[in-house]
């Protein structure tokens, strides 16, 4: 039987539409800090900012040549450290976030050579926060009611995954 392909790519602005229709999901972006539905204009120059920034690698993750994810690493100020965003197609089948998880680690960690990624999930994100522990990512902290919805007051969960931690998961 065929292993399945499993690939991280870069993102290119053929890829927009899908991804805009992604972000755009209810169930996308009920978890993320701008919550509004966001416009292909605003979209679009969003991406030609940031793809010419070269502290982003914004990367789209296929699954036997399926788009079925999108992944954001974004290099801080400091040497080797990194907050990273992502999401699955809403359509994409169980499974799809862990092995998008995977092949971002392995993105950050033996390519981008990062001494540590750090990621951030909203408080109800029950999703994310179970994701980033199964991943092997630390809770590092609360940042108490840290993100305003327009209307109420969230806390953010901060995770965080040193290189070492990370080879020893995978060794
Ligand atoms: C977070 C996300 C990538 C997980 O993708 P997924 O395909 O559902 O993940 P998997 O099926 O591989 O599950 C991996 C683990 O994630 C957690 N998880 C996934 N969906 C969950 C849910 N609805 N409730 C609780 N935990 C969940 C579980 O720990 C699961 O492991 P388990 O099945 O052994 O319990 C996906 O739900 C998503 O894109 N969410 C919306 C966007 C988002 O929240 N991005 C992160 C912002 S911080």
């Amino acid at each position: 039987m065929n292993k399945s392909q499993l690939k991280l790519r870069p993102m290119q602005s053929s890829d927009l539409a899908l991804v805009i229709s992604w972000r755009n999901h209810i169930d996308i972006r009920r978890y993320m800090y701008t919550q509004h539905e966001i416009s292909l204009t605003e979209h679009t120059n969003w991406f030609n900012k940031v793809s010419k920034d070269s502290s982003y690698s914004l990367l789209i993750f296929e699954l036997d040549n399926e788009p079925l994810g999108f992944v954001n690493i974004h290099r801080t100020a400091q040497r080797g450290i990194a907050d990273w965003g992502f999401y699955t197609s809403p359509d994409a089948p169980k499974g799809t976030g862990s092995k998008l998880g995977a092949q971002a680690l392995d993105y950050a960690f033996n390519i981008l050579r990062l001494h540590k990624l750090c990621g951030q999930a909203l408080d109800f994100n029950e999703a994310s926060r179970k994701f980033h522990k199964r991943l092997g990512f630390k809770e590092e902290g609360i940042l108490e009611q840290h993100h305003f919805d327009g209307k109420k007051y969230y806390d953010v969960i901060c995770f965080g995954l040193l290189a070492h931690e990370y080879y020893l998961i995978i060794n």
